[in-house]
């Protein structure tokens, strides 16, 4: 047998999420074969691993602590999500009104849940305060100054406060994703004397019970030493100014490709935790990770579409989804790799520009994808590694319904987040009743030229446009 290089070799099992076996119909996530996954659902789909999540969610809280651990649900929420890491004994870290209302939905106890947001609404604030959240990380005086306002106004309850500081540490795996430096919307600074103005503010006022400081240097890091660099600044500001509280946000990166490799949550909590009792730090802190726990459970399952081969350039395959589901590549250069499900242990050997099905040339999932040999029209690809940051910024540019999200486990597959229907994406039209789709495709007579049929109200107006 000829020797196969790394760049062709088979996908690498640390991509794919734990439960991942290679059976008769291909590989198989949660004893369900992708392939029947792909019939059952159609694709795009995404397909989580609720073993893979749960094992992190406690791998998380082993290495932390109870009560020490928030899901940072930007990376990945839905009802069902937020039950299950809350399950799990995770708090959950909501940036928003709606990630707030999931949250609550699902069940979860409102002192179990955080609020972040650099710009957070009065409605949002008020609703903290009216349910009793666990706490408000708050980022402005102008935030401190809506607090006051809602507590003397309306008569709600003080909130309890952690300030988010910039400590002018700042990490990451791109500018976009690094949030800790002296140049950040989030936070109060260390460097300008913000961070110590916001404490004795807070410390001051009636309308907060200041507990503590929180600081989150940026996202997708590998090197542990960056995360401990920035909890060290955080803390000794911490021990400075009387916080009985502290955390040291999210931040632990993920493989997204072969080759490389991550900090496991006992690496990053020993790294960490030395850091901050260098820094004089003797208490407990708590942490927010997003990445972490959902990338590697989830992989997104394509159909291949077309195969463009342009002689002496390159071959194209393009897929029934692309930037709408995972924008990470179009956004930060995001790498990722890619598989048929069909034949999870061949050979690689054939390099392609793997392409979404957008109006859009940066419409790339992955630029130099490596893939089998034979594969063909129809064939259903996976890219691995897609669970944190794909669904959650997913979109309906060009109209494309957003895809199903499924969690598999134990050989069953249940559908967390039904699939868009093309009715779905005249929800909020108000020229478009959801009966509308129908009713033009009826109104529009066969082989007629585009624009001639006027039957339907709906259709005249669009023609208008
Ligand atoms: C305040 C805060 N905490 C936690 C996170 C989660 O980061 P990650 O997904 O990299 O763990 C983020 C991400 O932006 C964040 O802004």
């Amino acid at each position: 047998m000829s020797p196969v290089s790394p760049a062709q070799s088979p996908v690498d099992a640390g991509l794919l999420p734990l439960t991942a076996e290679e059976g008769p119909s291909g590989l198989a996530v949660g004893g369900v074969p992708l392939t029947d996954l792909a019939g059952r659902y159609g694709t795009p789909l995404f397909v989580y691993d609720e073993e893979h999540l749960r094992s992190r969610c406690r791998e998380a809280v082993a290495a932390f602590g109870p009560d020490n651990v928030a899901y940072a649900s930007k990376a990945f929420l839905c009802t069902a999500m937020a039950r299950l890491a809350a399950e799990e004994g995770l708090l959950l870290d909501v940036a928003s009104g709606g990630e707030l209302r999931v949250a609550l939905h699902a069940g979860v106890a409102p002192e179990r849940i955080v609020l972040h947001g650099n710009n957070k609404s009065e409605g949002e604030l008020r609703t903290a305060l009216t349910v009793g959240l666990r706490h408000v990380v708050v980022d402005s005086f102008d935030e401190l100054d809506r607090i006051e306002r809602l507590v003397a106004g309306e008569g709600l309850p003080p909130a309890r406060v952690r300030l988010r500081v910039a400590p002018g540490v700042a990490a990451g795996a791109h500018e976009a994703i690094r949030t800790g430096g002296h140049d950040s919307k989030f936070g109060f600074g260390l460097a300008d004397g913000a961070a110590a103005a916001a404490v004795r503010r807070a410390a001051a006022s009636p309308a907060v019970r200041f507990e503590g400081v929180h600081a989150h240097v940026g996202s997708q890091v590998l090197d542990p030493a960056e995360l401990a660099d920035g909890a060290a600044a955080v803390a000794r500001f911490a021990v400075e100014s009387g916080a009985s509280r502290l955390t040291v946000g999210g931040g632990l990166g993920v493989a997204y490709v072969a080759g490389r490799s991550a900090p496991s949550f006992a690496v990053w909590a020993e790294r960490v935790r030395a850091a901050v009792r260098g820094a004089g730090w003797q208490g407990e802190f708590g942490v927010e990770p997003g990445r972490s726990i959902t990338a590697r459970a989830g992989l997104t399952l394509y159909r291949v579409g077309t195969v463009k081969r342009i002689a002496g350039v390159r071959t194209y395959v393009s897929v029934d989804g692309g930037m709408s589901d995972n924008l990470r590549p179009a956004l930060y250069g995001a790498r990722y790799e890619a598989f048929l499900p069909r034949c999870p242990g061949a050979a690689r050997p054939l390099r392609a520009r793997l392409v979404g099905k957008h109006c859009e040339s940066g419409d790339v999932v992955i630029d130099d994808a490596a893939l089998p040999a034979d594969l063909r029209i129809g064939d259903l690809l996976a890219t691995p590694v897609t669970g944190a940051y794909g669904y959650a910024m997913a979109s309906n540019y060009n109209k494309l319904p957003r895809p199903a999200v499924v969690f598999v486990r134990d050989g069953a597959a249940r559908v967390v987040v039904r699939r868009e229907t093309e009715e779905d994406l005249f929800r909020l039209d108000a020229d478009g009743p959801a009966d509308a789709f129908a009713e033009d495709l009826a109104a529009v007579p066969a082989a007629s030229p585009a624009g001639t049929a006027a039957a339907s109200p709906a259709v005249r107006h669009r023609a208008a446009v």
